[in-house]
């Protein structure tokens, strides 16, 4: 202790000069785009934010009160419930500034649904080494059966460590109306949840299996992932990648996801939400929507998708809506795609409609706007290698087709389909509306 007093103030000056090094640093710009302006404010929050999660990270190596989930009686041998001793050590790590909640490696931790919550002390980070797993009774879910894992009401939190969280879902998939279709249909868990949390960074995990959606950010700000592999069967239902609604301020970038739903997903209240350097396949694509089902009212805007390689995917990049709603989806830009043998490699769909019921004609609809699809080129699994199905009340406005080149795999040729659409073409367009 004595020593440590001594070296405080050594201690504050490499924070100081190590937090303005990586400021700086940052200055030169990561995420240079071209072409997107929001008068540069979505970068400097991202900046500020990864500035602010370093410093925490910095901070937290020098001060940090390890919390071992095995010092409060977790087993990790894959068969003992250890559920309590998570609450336990995520109360002493959250109760405790700059705290690192430790998951030991090569470990497999048995868990029912858990809530994390805050408000914690700041600069908390969870590493995940070793193994979460998720029960496989579904009557550990009574209570509620939309969650796992869940971290909520959390600023400055990062999670990471290059474990695993397996969701089990196997039972699920094969519980679920879409796989069974005597069974009514009811959702099953997402495996990770960040709720009503800011300065977040997840990243170096993999996930896999989920009950239903992988990992789901909702009404968050300001939020980091990386490096995330997403994997489950092409056939698991409804088990999207990274699912995105109501969160601001989003960087997604390194991630490789291959599951039995979308990819990416992002959906109503969502704005400056970008997506770099991300792998789908299997699954259904990069996707803007479901909005405006049920009559409801969405906005999203701010979204960027640039640099992506899709695979054998049903989708490569969707906006969809329903009939019906209102709201918006503008300033939205699709760049620099690959698209490997995608059976729908862009499309807007405006008469989205994912129930038995037939959807009805209607005089409402989320408009579409200003939406670029920018250096796209590869392969289309279907003969319609572009479709624009927009509302006739509401047709899509300011959409651009610039250096798109899409060819049909194997025989035939690659058309596009278009209906209440206003485009411009710009440099190759291949196929063309007609
Ligand atoms: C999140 O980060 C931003 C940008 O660095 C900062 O202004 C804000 O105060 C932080 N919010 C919280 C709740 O820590
Ligand atoms: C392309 O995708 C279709 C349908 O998804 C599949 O039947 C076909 O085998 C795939 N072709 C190649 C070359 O992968």
């Amino acid at each position: 202790m004595a020593l440590q007093k001594h070296l405080l103030p050594f201690f504050i000056v490499i924070i100081i000069s190590y937090f303005a090094s990586s400021y700086s640093s940052l200055q030169e710009d990561p995420l240079d785009n071209p072409g997107y302006d929001d008068g540069g404010s979505f970068k400097s929050v991202i900046k500020q934010n990864n500035a602010v999660l370093s410093l925490n990270r910095l901070v937290a190596s020098i001060s940090a009160k390890t919390v071992n989930v095995d010092s409060f009686g977790a087993k990790g041998d894959g068969s003992t419930d250890d559920t309590q001793a998570f609450k336990k050590a995520w109360e002493a790590a959250c109760a405790s500034q700059g705290a690192v909640l430790v998951v030991p490696a090569k470990k497999n931790y048995l868990l029912k649904p858990i809530k994390f919550s805050g408000p914690c002390k700041p600069g908390l980070t969870v590493q995940i080494l070793g193994t979460l797993e998720a029960s496989s009774d579904r009557s550990d879910y009574s209570k509620d059966s939309t969650e796992w894992l869940i971290f909520e009401n959390i600023q400055t939190l990062s999670v990471e460590g290059g474990g695993t969280i397996n969701g089990n879902g196997k039972i699920w998939w094969e519980n679920s109306c879409k796989i069974n279709k005597k069974l009514p249909c009811k959702d099953a868990p997402t495996a990770l949840t960040f709720y009503k949390s800011q300065n977040l960074s997840v990243r170096n995990l993999k996930i896999q299996n989920a009950q239903q959606i992988h990992v789901s950010f909702q009404d968050c700000t300001g939020v980091q992932v990386s490096g995330l592999t997403v994997t489950a069967p092409g056939e698991s239902p409804n088990t999207d990648g990274i699912h995105v609604t109501n969160t601001q301020n989003m960087h997604i970038s390194g991630c490789v996801i291959g599951t039995g739903d979308d990819c990416i997903s992002i959906v109503s209240g969502s704005k400056n939400v970008q997506a770099s350097d991300i792998t789908c396949g299997p699954g259904h694509g990069i996707s803007i929507g479901s909005l405006g089902d049920g009559k409801s009212t969405a906005y999203v805007s701010g979204i960027i998708v640039n640099g992506a390689k899709l695979s054998g995917t049903k989708n490569g990049v969707r906006i969809k809506t329903w009939q019906g709603g209102s709201g918006s989806a503008s300033n939205i830009k699709f760049m620099n795609i690959e698209m490997n043998n995608v059976t729908n490699p862009i499309i807007i769909d405006q008469n989205y409609c994912d129930q038995d019921k037939p959807c009805n004609q209607q005089l409402s609809a989320v408009q579409i706007k200003d939406v670029l699809y920018l250096n796209i080129k590869g392969t289309s699994a279907s003969n319609v290698a572009v479709k624009f199905d927009c509302s006739q009340s509401f047709p899509c406005q300011g959409i651009v087709l610039q250096n798109v080149n899409l060819q049909k795999e194997g025989k035939g040729a690659a058309k596009a389909e278009c209906n209440n659409v206003k485009l411009t073409d710009l440099g190759v367009v291949s196929p063309r509306c007609p």
